[in-house]
C-alpha cells in the first residue's frame, strides 16, 4: 500500500518537531528538514522509525536562500513521487545578539534603520519569502499531481504562521509583519488549489514553550530578580487571566490542530488561532489588574 506523504519545513525542533512525529504516527511518510540541526533531524528520524511502521527522508537547507524551498520540494517530490501534505513552519524572530551576548530589542518608533533594514531583510527572506517559494512550489507540483491522479481526493498546505500577526509587541514588529503577509498569500494559493482540490490554510499558534520561546522576556521576577523567558512570561499571563485556557501551548497543542487543519477537504483560505484563546474578542484579560492601575493613575493625578 502507498503511504501519503508529508513534508515539514524546520522539524528538527520545536512545533515542527512535533508536527512531523504526528503525521507519522498516522501513518504518513515524511520529510524531516533541518538548517543547522542535522543531528536533531537524524534522531528525530530514527525515533519516528522505531515507533511507525513509516519511510523518513532527512533533508537539510537554509530556506532564506532564494533557491532552497523550490530544490527542497523538487527533492522530496523526486524520492516520494508524490506531495499530499506540505507544512510551512520554518521561522525566525528578529531579536538579534549584541557583542555581550545579550538580546537587542528597539521599540518601533526607536528602531535605527540599519538596524530595521537588516532584521527585517533577514526575518522576510525566511519567514515570508522562503514560505512563499516553499507553497508556489508545493503547489504546482500538487497540482500537476491531481492532474495524473485522483487520489487521495484532496491534498493541502498549511502555513505556521502566528497570532503576532494581529496583536503586535512592539519590539516585535518585523515578525508581525511577515505572519501578517503570509496570511493574505494563505488567500492567494487557496483560489489556485482549490479547483485542485488542494487546500491552503494558515495555523496561528499563541505562545508555545518551544527553543524559540526559551529565551530572556526582558522581564524579571520580582523577589530573586531573575529575568523570566518568554514562555515563562506567558505562562504567568495565563495563569493571571490573560486567556480562557490558563497555561502556555505545548508542541503537540499545535500538532494535533494541524494535522486535523490537513484533513478537512472542504476548508480552505482560513487564518485560524490555536491559542488558548488569546486573541478572543470579548477577551478582557488583565480587567482587574487596568482597573487597579487605572485607580493608581487618578490618585497620582
Ligand atoms: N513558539 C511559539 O510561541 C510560536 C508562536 C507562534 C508561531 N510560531 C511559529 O512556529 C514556527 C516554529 O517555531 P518554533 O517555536 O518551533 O521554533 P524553533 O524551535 O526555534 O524551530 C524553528 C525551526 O526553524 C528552522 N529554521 C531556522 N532558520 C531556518 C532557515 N534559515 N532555513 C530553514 N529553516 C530554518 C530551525 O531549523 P534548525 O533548528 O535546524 O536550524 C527549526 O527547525 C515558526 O514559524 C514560528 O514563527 C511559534
Amino acid at each position: 500500500m502507498t503511504r501519503p506523504t508529508c513534508l515539514v519545513t524546520g522539524s528538527s525542533s520545536g512545533i515542527g518537531a512535533a508536527i512531523v512525529r504526528q503525521f507519522a504516527a498516522r501513518g504518513y511518510d515524511v520529510v524531516i528538514h533541518f538548517n543547522s540541526g542535522a543531528d536533531r533531524a537524524e534522531n528525530i528520524a530514527a525515533e519516528i522509525r522505531a515507533e511507525n511502521q513509516v519511510e523518513t527522508l532527512v533533508l537539510g537547507g537554509d530556506l532564506s536562500q532564494p533557491d532552497a524551498p523550490f530544490d527542497l520540494i523538487d527533492r522530496t517530490f523526486a524520492h516520494y513521487n508524490r506531495l499530499d501534505v506540505v507544512i510551512s513552519n520554518s521561522g525566525v524572530v528578529n531579536y538579534i545578539k549584541d557583542e555581550k551576548d545579550e538580546i537587542v530589542r528597539y521599540r518601533f518608533s526607536e528602531t535605527p534603520i540599519e538596524h530595521l533594514d537588516q532584521e527585517m531583510t533577514r526575518v522576510l527572506e525566511l519567514n515570508l519569502k522562503g514560505a512563499y517559494r516553499l507553497a508556489q512550489r508545493a503547489l504546482q507540483r500538487m497540482m500537476e499531481q491531481a492532474e495524473r491522479e485522483t487520489d487521495p481526493l484532496h491534498r493541502s498546505i498549511l502555513f505556521i504562521t502566528s497570532i503576532s500577526d494581529i496583536a503586535p509587541e512592539s519590539t516585535r514588529i518585523p515578525y508581525g509583519v511577515s505572519k501578517a503577509g503570509l496570511n493574505h498569500a494563505v488567500i492567494g494559493a487557496a483560489f489556485d488549489g482549490g479547483p485542485h482540490n488542494i487546500t491552503v490554510n494558515a495555523l496561528r499558534p499563541g505562545v508555545i514553550d518551544t527553543p524559540l520561546t526559551n529565551r530572556p522576556s526582558g522581564i524579571a521576577e520580582p523577589d530573586s530578580g531573575r529575568e523570566f523567558t518568554v514562555a515563562e512570561t506567558y505562562g504567568l499571563m495565563a495563569e493571571g487571566g490573560a486567556q480562557p485556557i490558563r497555561r502556555v501551548g505545548q508542541p503537540e497543542d499545535i500538532s494535533f490542530a494541524a494535522y486535523a487543519f490537513t484533513q478537512i477537504p472542504y476548508m480552505t483560505g482560513q487564518l485560524i488561532a490555536v491559542d488558548g484563546g488569546f486573541t478572543l474578542p470579548g477577551n478582557f484579560p488583565n480587567r482587574e489588574l487596568f482597573i487597579q492601575e487605572g485607580l493608581r493613575q487618578r490618585q497620582r493625578g
